[in-house]
């Protein structure tokens, strides 16, 4: 793959930016490549290289790049202002739109991102309760702030805890095992009453790919009622992606809060916090659990939020359906093209998020993860990426389908992932 604009536009970038990336997550070794463009399943790097996305701006682009019914929904929204801070319809029907289909939604305010909309959630929990704690899993990740960067997943899994944190407030967050029940009830019990909430991805999509143990997501629900803890769902990955009504919907299962962010504009800056009457009317100006932003509610990322939904309820039989259909058929695919070293990795899959491991074994924790091989992973991302098919540059990250992807890019993600893992399991 040629690299050279990359690369200069690169060393321009280190000099300006830290790390050369606004985010850390975008940094592998040696430099990552610059992006130019993107259009549905594809992006098109600024050394002229198509590349077949699986990252899809980690889970945002669930509809594809540059997604035409929202570019001109947007387009036609830039003519009226781009921002008021003022009251607009728009957001009167993007909240009414999210009462009808997230499952605990009777209220629900309007934030840019998703470490806003967990911060907030969180808040209005230790309003709601008056007590002091969260309880949050392993290998969680919900956002890059004090309360929850303690043993958090991606990115931040390279690093145990982020310096510069208060430990003041991460010994208020209590960390358990993700599929340990008995783990979590020790801990309930350990802490007395002193839990405010329980924040959970309902799969766990930032340590790779997670899934939840049968029955698991409603022994949670019992315990946190049980305990007057608040449940919240954290479906920044899984909203609208699982199902339109997200995870909470896919499982059967309705939380106390859930947070929303990604899939829900396509790519846009939007956010949200839904749920229950009594709690969410804590929030100024109704209650005293303060939350501002001058952002929240603009028009452009209220739009394409709608022009999302929208798109997405409208063809939701055509689309989850097809989503579904292409995840199984790429993760059997490369499993029935590599039978003969099927022993020596895992893939898991939901819905259209996908990850291998580089392990015998089940993958069903973050243990699980960290005992597999990342070197092999790593190696896979370059045989993938050297094949122009671009997947997130981390064991600790999941993979995204999107609607723009067709069959015959899934034929050519099984032929490539199968080759490379092939080369892969040789060389050892
Ligand atoms: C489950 C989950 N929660 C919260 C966040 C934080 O969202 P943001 O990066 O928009 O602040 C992320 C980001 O990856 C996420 O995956």
């Amino acid at each position: 793959m040629k690299l050279d604009n990359s690369s200069d536009l690169f060393n321009k970038s280190v000099k300006v930016i830290p790390g050369g990336v606004n985010s850390p997550v975008r940094f592998y070794k040696p430099f990552p490549f610059f992006i130019q463009s993107g259009y549905g399943s594809s992006i098109v790097t600024v050394d002229h290289e198509t590349l077949l996305d699986y990252c899809m701006g980690y889970g945002s682009l669930i509809l594809g790049h540059s997604y035409s019914d929202i570019v001109n929904v947007i387009q036609n929204c830039l003519d009226e202002g781009t921002m008021f801070c003022i009251p607009t319809e728009r957001e009167v029907h993007l909240a009414e739109i999210l009462t009808q289909i997230i499952p605990c939604a009777e209220k629900v305010r309007i934030v840019n991102t998703g470490s806003e909309a967990t911060m907030t959630a969180i808040r209005l929990s230790r309003a709601y309760t008056k007590k002091k704690k969260i309880i949050k899993f392993d290998g969680g990740y919900h956002g890059a702030y004090d309360y929850v960067l303690v043993k958090a997943g991606s990115g931040s899994a390279y690093i145990p805890s982020s310096e510069g944190s208060l430990d003041e407030i991460s010994r208020q967050t209590v960390v358990v095992k993700y599929n340990d029940l008995e783990d979590l009830e020790n801990a309930i019990k350990r802490e007395g009453n002193d839990i405010s909430c329980l924040i959970i991805e309902p799969v766990l999509g930032n340590y790779g790919l997670i899934l939840p143990e049968k029955d698991y997501l409603n022994r949670i629900r019992q315990i946190t009622k049980q305990h007057n803890i608040v449940l919240i769902f954290d479906e920044v990955i899984t909203g609208f992606r699982l199902s339109l009504g997200g995870g909470s919907e896919f499982f059967g299962i309705k939380p106390d809060l859930a947070t929303f962010s990604k899939a829900m504009g396509n790519g846009f800056p939007v956010a949200a916090i839904c749920g229950k009457d009594e709690i969410m009317d804590l929030l100024s100006p109704v209650g005293h659990v303060y939350q501002a932003s001058t952002y929240a509610g603009n028009p452009v990322s209220v739009s394409a939020a709608i022009a999302t939904i929208d798109t997405l309820k409208t063809k939701q039989n055509i689309i989850y359906p097809k989503l579904a259909r292409l995840c199984d058929t790429l993760v059997t695919g490369i499993k029935d093209n590599v039978s003969k070293f099927n022993q020596l990795f895992t893939i898991n899959s939901i819905g259209s998020l996908f990850q291998i491991f580089f392990s015998s074994e089940r993958i069903n924790s973050p243990l699980d993860v960290r005992n597999s091989d990342q070197k092999k992973f790593d190696q896979l991302f370059l045989n993938l990426l050297n094949s122009n098919i671009f997947i997130p540059p981390s064991q600790f990250e999941s993979c995204f389908i999107s609607y723009s992807h067709t069959d015959e890019n899934i034929e050519r993600t099984i032929e490539v992932y199968s080759d490379s893992l092939i080369k892969i399991m040789k060389e050892k």
